[in-house]
């Protein structure tokens, strides 16, 4: 069996990580192609680096660009590759750009493709990664669902059963794999000057809230007040997109603490010894729902309603006397809710599953 393993952005180098590692482990004829989406070093290569991943052999370099620009130019990369690779599956992992590209090219070449993280939904599709997720569940062969709830929902969209395996979620492999060797390895408290403690930790990035003037304003707003009320340090490591947003709209946080976005093994130390954490990044939920870190979604809908359904999150939307309420009421959380994402061996599931097709 030949993988091709497709990835662009921080998140899926992030959650591809289980998987590739469990390739070199078993010595796996297998090969990346990053689509070089992200490209910035503390948004790509850093992650590589930390988690010890093996260089891409293959990097397009396609860049930022409008949507239709972006993934045009991955379709005629990763197609030119794909022909000279002949892999048996092409593996892509969530909901971006690069993952509709993968899939798309390998469909349409007659390769087999892998969807992991298959089935979420926020059943809004004024998202770009709406799009992508139902247009990548829709063309692969293998999907890779993290729970019983996400499979639900492809046999609901009339996905035949035999493709859908509930594998869990890499995330909680890559957690388990990295959090005690951010301990060992880290100490972004003292890094980043905070004294222990009382400190909430925000990520806002999402095209839906930071290219709206007024979402993101409210986001904000929000967060000003929440340091205020709670009069605790506030940490937002910030996304390339939101800073230029930022910029373009005039917006200063005030007394939110902004930082250029961490390597993964100090993010991960931030957030789990964080308080609270305010998001409305896909991960991040994920992630501090694992960690038992109480998060408020600044968003109104979720493709991670087991996070909500346990108890760890809420969404908060985007008005600032939401996102006040809703870290109130978080923090008076216990937080002694069941991991609803998987027991941290998807990525070894994942290539046990497609070995049993192809060898
Ligand atoms: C992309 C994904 C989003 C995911 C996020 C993870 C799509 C449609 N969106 O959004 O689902 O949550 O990645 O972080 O695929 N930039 C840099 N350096 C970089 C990359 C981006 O400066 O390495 C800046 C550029 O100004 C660029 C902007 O960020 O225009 C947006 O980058 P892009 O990859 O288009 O989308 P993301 O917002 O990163
Ligand atoms: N992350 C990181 N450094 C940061 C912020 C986030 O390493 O400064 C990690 C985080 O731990 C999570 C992933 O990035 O695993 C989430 O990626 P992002 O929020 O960019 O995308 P999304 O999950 O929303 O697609």
């Amino acid at each position: 069996m030949k993988i091709s393993v497709v990835l662009g952005t921080r998140p899926e180098i992030i959650k591809m990580s289980p998987v590739i590692r469990e390739c070199e482990r078993l010595g796996l004829d297998y090969s990346i192609l990053h689509t070089g989406q992200h490209y910035s070093y503390n948004m790509d290569k850093v992650f590589f680096e930390q988690l010890e991943l093996p260089e891409a052999k293959y990097n397009l370099e396609v860049g930022s660009g409008s949507h239709a620009e972006q993934t045009g130019k991955m379709l005629i990369g990763i197609e030119k590759v794909l022909v000279k690779e002949k892999p048996d599956v092409v593996l892509v992992e969530g909901d971006t750009n690069t993952v509709l590209a993968g899939a798309l090219v390998a469909v349409k070449l007659g390769i087999k493709v892998g969807h992991v993280e298959a089935g979420l939904r926020s059943y809004d599709r004024r998202m770009p990664e709406e799009i992508n997720r139902i247009l990548t569940d829709h063309c692969s062969d293998f999907l890779f669902a993290p729970t019983e709830k996400s499979k639900q929902i492809l046999l609901n969209e009339g996905i035949p059963e035999d493709k859908i395996f509930v594998t869990g979620n890499t995330i909680v492999d890559a957690v388990i794999q990295n959090l005690e060797i951010s301990k060992a390895k880290r100490n972004v408290l003292s890094d980043i000057g905070l004294n222990g403690g009382e400190y909430f930790v925000a990520t806002v990035h999402r095209q839906e809230n930071v290219d709206d003037g007024s979402s993101f304003q409210g986001i904000v707003e929000g967060l000003e007040r929440v340091r205020r009320e709670f009069d605790v340090q506030l940490i937002y490591p910030i996304h390339p997109r939101a800073r230029k947003r930022l910029k373009s709209f005039n917006l200063e946080p005030n007394g939110v603490r902004l930082v250029e976005p961490l390597d993964y093994l100090s993010f991960l130390q931030l957030e789990s010894n964080a308080e609270l954490v305010l998001t409305d990044s896909g991960g991040v939920q994920e992630e501090a729902c694992i960690l038992g870190v109480p998060c408020v979604t600044l968003r109104d809908n979720t493709e991670r309603p087991e996070t909500l359904e346990v108890g760890a999150n809420v969404l908060a939307g985007t008005n600032p006397d939401k996102i006040a309420d809703c870290a109130k009421l978080m923090l008076g959380k216990v937080n002694s809710w069941e991991n609803p994402f998987g027991d941290g061996k998807a990525g070894e599931r994942i290539i046990e599953i497609l070995r049993s097709k192809f060898d």
